[in-house]
């Protein structure tokens, strides 16, 4: 496993499309650990492979509720209903924050790192980080879509309260 440099604002390469997995071998479980240890590393919740520099479909998500990591190679939303609205910000676009509208519940179906296909519903929280990220894979971030941006000195304080809270 390697800690991987996180691309940022404005390099290019967050504005491209990713390329499906194809092959399932060690090369892309290199790269899901790599996700998993630089995500850890920075303290984040969700890291898509473009973001270390890969144009390859693959994010990790964990939340840090203790339920675990979710790994998702090749996702795809086929099915949202619903509506949030919350405050998102991004590795790649530091001090950035502002309210995006997301579906609420989403049908995701992907295939996990042996390339098993499956299904999962997810909700809430869950489901918006999934769609922050699956965003990434179609080279298109938060900024493009954020619907009102958010003064990052008011939500200073709520991300370290919250960020105890994961800790604990
Ligand atoms: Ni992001």
């Amino acid at each position: 496993m390697a800690l991987r440099g996180i691309v940022k604002e404005p390099e290019d390469l967050l504005r491209k499309k990713s390329r499906p997995v194809e092959v399932f071998d060690k090369k892309l479980w290199s790269l899901i650990d790599d996700l998993k240890q630089t995500m850890y590393k920075v303290e984040g919740i969700g890291l898509a492979a473009p973001q270390v520099g890969i144009l390859r479909r693959v994010v990790y998500i964990d939340l840090g509720e203790g339920e675990g990591g979710v790994e998702l190679v090749n996702p795809e939303i086929i099915k949202q209903s619903g509506f949030q609205r919350e405050i998102e910000g991004c590795l790649s676009c530091p001090d950035k924050w502002g309210y995006v509208k997301r579906p609420l519940h989403i049908s995701v179906k992907a295939f996990d790192r042996h390339g098993k296909e499956f299904q999962h519903k997810y909700s809430s929280y869950l489901a918006r980080c999934i769609c922050h990220e699956i965003d990434h894979l179609d080279g298109r971030l938060f900024v493009d879509i954020v619907d009102e941006f958010v003064d990052p000195k008011d939500i200073k304080e709520e991300r370290e309260r919250a960020k105890k809270r994961r800790k604990k």
